[in-house]
This record gives C-alpha cells, sequence and structure tokens, in this order.
C-alpha cells in the first residue's frame, strides 16, 4: 500500500496547535455556543432555568458538566424545527433520519454551518490519504441521509472530483469503479464487502483496482473488518464518524499514517464520555458514553447530547486533537443475553478469524422456552460449503462464541449468499423475541 500520510504543510494549523490553543479556543466557542442555544431557543432557555444554569457561569471547560443533556428525544418532541436556532429562510438544507418507527428526527445547516461541514469532511478525507485531484467514488446513500451529501461537498472542498453514484445497483458501482479508477471510495464497511463480492463474481482481481483508501463509516466495524477490506483490495481502510444531530460525517476521523483511533475535530465539537447509567463524567480512557456539544453550529446547536455510542478519549497522536477508539457499539444494539452482555462487533471479530467463512452474518434472537437465545446466521465461502467444512466451521465459531464471550449460541452455516447483504448500514440484529 502507498504511504499517503500528509505533509505538515497541507494541514490546518489547528489540527497540529498545541493542547492549550485548542482548549482556549474552545472555551471562547463554547461560551458562545451556549448562549447562543440559550438565546435562541425556547427548550434549552427552559431547561437551563430549570437546572439553575446559566451560560455565564461557564468559566472553564469542566464547567460544561453542569448543564443539562440533549437526547434524541428531544428532537423528536420539538419535530420538525423547534430546535433551530435562527429563523428557518437561515436554514439552507435540512436532513433526516429514516424515522422507521415514529416521526424522524431533522437537522438544519445555515450557510457557515454547511461551509464548515464541507471543511470538516474535506480535512477528514486529507487525513484518511485523499488528495486534491483525486477521483472519488462516492457510494453512500444521497438523499436525507448525510452521507452522500455530506462526502460530497467535502470532496468538492478538497478539489477531488466526485462521482457521486450514491448507495445500490452493484454491478454498476464496479463498472464505474473499473471505468473510472478513482483513488477513493467512500462507503459504509458493510456495502464495500458486497462490492468485493461483485468483482469475485465478475472474476475481476480486486487487488488490481485503482483504489488506493476506503473511508468506512456510519457503522460499527472492527479492526479484523479492517484488514479483510485492506488484503482484499490492497488500499487502506480509514475509519470516519459522524451523526447528524452533530453535523453528519466528519465529526471524527482516523489518519491513514497511524490508524489508531479517530481524531475528534476538537475546534468544533467538544467531546465528553460519561457513565451511561449515572450520566458522570468519564476520565479519558474510561469507556462510557460518548456526548457531543457543538461549538460552531449555527442552525442546530447541541448540547452535551448523548449520542448513545460507546467508545473512549485517548490523547491525540498523528495529530494533537484527541482520539476516540473505534466504536465498539450504540448501547442500543448490546444485546443482553441470560446477563451477558454481547456487541455485534464482537461476532464480527470472531467470525472474520474463522476458516471457511465469509464476512456476512446477521445475529437473530428467539425464546427457547422462557429463555432467550441467539442464533447466529453465517455461511460458508463457495469453495469450502460441503457439509463437513461447514460443520468444522460451526463448531469453531460456535467456541470462540463461548470462549471469549461466555455465552452458548447456535451458529447456523449456510450456503453462499444465503445471509442477506447490506445496502447501506447493515442490519446486525433481529429480534424476535416477543413472537413467542
Ligand atoms: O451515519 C453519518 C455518517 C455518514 C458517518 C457516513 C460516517 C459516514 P446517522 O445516520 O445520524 O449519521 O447515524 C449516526 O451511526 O451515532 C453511530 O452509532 C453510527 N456511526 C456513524 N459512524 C460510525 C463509525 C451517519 N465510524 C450513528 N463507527 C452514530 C461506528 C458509526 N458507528
Amino acid at each position: 500500500m502507498k504511504d499517503l500520510t500528509p505533509k505538515p504543510s497541507e494541514l490546518d494549523a489547528i489540527e497540529i496547535a498545541s493542547i492549550d490553543e485548542i482548549r482556549s479556543l474552545q472555551l471562547v466557542r463554547l461560551k458562545w455556543s451556549l448562549r447562543h442555544a440559550y438565546e435562541n431557543v425556547p427548550m434549552y432557555r427552559q431547561r437551563f432555568d430549570e437546572k439553575g444554569v446559566h451560560p455565564d457561569d461557564l468559566q472553564d471547560l469542566s464547567d460544561l458538566s453542569k448543564f443539562p443533556f440533549t437526547v434524541k428525544t428531544d428532537l423528536r418532541d420539538n419535530y420538525p424545527f423547534g430546535l433551530f436556532a435562527v429563523p428557518r429562510d437561515r436554514i439552507l438544507r435540512v436532513h433526516a433520519s429514516s424515522g422507521t418507527t415514529g416521526k424522524p428526527t431533522v437537522v438544519g445547516y445555515t450557510r457557515a454551518d454547511l461551509d464548515n461541514w464541507a471543511d470538516l469532511v474535506a480535512r477528514s478525507m486529507r487525513a484518511s490519504g485523499t488528495r486534491p485531484g483525486d477521483i472519488v467514488h462516492v457510494a453512500y446513500g444521497y438523499g436525507l441521509f448525510t452521507g452522500g451529501l455530506g462526502a460530497h461537498y467535502g470532496a468538492e472542498r478538497l478539489g477531488c472530483t466526485v462521482v457521486p453514484i450514491s448507495g445500490g445497483m452493484t454491478p454498476r458501482q464496479v463498472t464505474l469503479i473499473e471505468d473510472f479508477k478513482p483513488s477513493t471510495i467512500m462507503v459504509t464497511p458493510s456495502y464495500m464487502l458486497n462490492i468485493l463480492e461483485e468483482y469475485h463474481k465478475r472474476g475481476l482481481d480486486p487487488r488490481e483496482s485503482s483504489l488506493e483508501v476506503g473511508i468506512f463509516g456510519a457503522e460499527p466495524w472492527t479492526n479484523a473488518m479492517r484488514q479483510e477490506v485492506e488484503q482484499a483490495f490492497d488500499m487502506h481502510a480509514v475509519d470516519i464518524y459522524g451523526l447528524s444531530e452533530i453535523m453528519g460525517p466528519g465529526v471524527a476521523n482516523e489518519c491513514v499514517e497511524t490508524k489508531d483511533g479517530l481524531h475528534i475535530w476538537e475546534d468544533h465539537f467538544f467531546p465528553e464520555v460519561i457513565d451511561p447509567e449515572t450520566g458522570e463524567n468519564l476520565p479519558d480512557g474510561e469507556i462510557g458514553e460518548l456526548v457531543f456539544t457543538t461549538l460552531t453550529k449555527e442552525g442546530l446547536p447541541m448540547i452535551r447530547y448523548r449520542t448513545r455510542d460507546l467508545t473512549r478519549l485517548l490523547p491525540g497522536t498523528a495529530r494533537s486533537m484527541r482520539r476516540m477508539e473505534k466504536i465498539t457499539g450504540r448501547s442500543d444494539d448490546m444485546i443482553i443475553l441470560r446477563g451477558v452482555n454481547v456487541f455485534p462487533t464482537q461476532i464480527e471479530e470472531l467470525l472474520l478469524s474463522t476458516d471457511g467463512l465469509a464476512p456476512y452474518f446477521q445475529i437473530e434472537l428467539h425464546k427457547k422456552g422462557r429463555m432467550d437465545a441467539m442464533r447466529v446466521m453465517v455461511e460458508a465461502l463457495p469453495a469450502q460449503a460441503d457439509e463437513a467444512a461447514k460443520e468444522r466451521a460451526m463448531r469453531v465459531l460456535a467456541k470462540k462464541i463461548k470462549d471469549t464471550a461466555g455465552i452458548s449460541v447456535e451458529v447456523a452455516v449456510g450456503a453462499p449468499a444465503t445471509v442477506p447483504r447490506s445496502q447501506g448500514k447493515a442490519v446486525r440484529v433481529i429480534d424476535n423475541r416477543s413472537e413467542g
């Protein structure tokens, strides 16, 4: 793989500024953001007043812990535009969550917000190893989801040629990669596996493709998956994180030269990690729920937004700003089986280290008598799909899960192409427990 480390002269000065400089910029911006929220959003004014805190009470960054949290239902309760802090006609774009259940959550951006977003995605792409002049294949979905358009404007901002293909139509994805020869692909890691499968179907060697960098995010994925994709395509696989409520993609990104967790772009977002049960702040290095406060957002300032994503904060390495460890999962995705906690990422890691199995999986939860039970649905690699090989892989994976997670699960090894393929964000867990 090529060395794609950016030169220090290519970086934004703040990326390699001193910690003191970063903290003092954050303090100025945090004071502004709290005041902006308090003065322009009735919900924040009411919440701060109820808690007896005022923006003037923030003298130091640590004072932020006195302020109330914001949660996803606050956006639903103020649907659609109730949390906007500027008149509606200053909002140039909205995005929304898919909202499969209940009302979607709507987010809005002013011109300055869109500008900062494009800058931060451009910064993220540069950290990933993409250069001005590169061709960028954007296979995140376009539309209300922030992935496609967020990536798109960042790539343009960096000075790249963008191929706005969006998600789906996998054969065409491969055709355009082969014909246009992008250096970079931006897509969910689970959908990247479909693209890989299509390469194999066509008898093409993915290692011969033009791809040098994949910027993967929007769902949890493991270092084992990184290795799988890096080897398959002979390319760098780099993690990008973000969420609509805070901005979209580009809140944090890994650096291609270290791949050791994601640098949070702390000049725009102030991170905290809390104990999800008590809401108390945890020191850097301890795992808990990630919380963000926006520092520059005009349209939709977010104060102490609880992401439900689990990770820990680590000191900067390739950049001065702090890193977040690759996300283990969301607290909502945590499976509690007979008192033991399991995340789909743990299963992914074990599956990828098991011979004879393809990298696709889905977890099904059901009732077995009065007990909860878990079935891990995987599939055999085409070359190892005979009954004896399937049986062997089944036993090996079940044992690994038993040994590391401490639970007995059923592993069902299907024929090749039997696990449903991801079309964007993978659906990892199907919960049939209420169906008796
Ligand atoms: O998924 C934004 C995005 C688009 C990020 C493209 C990266 C690339 P939402 O649809 O609002 O926004 O979903 C946000 O997705 O709270 C995490 O649970 C999860 N997520 C996003 N990036 C990562 C990642 C976009 N790199 C939710 N690793 C977040 C793990 C991620 N989980």
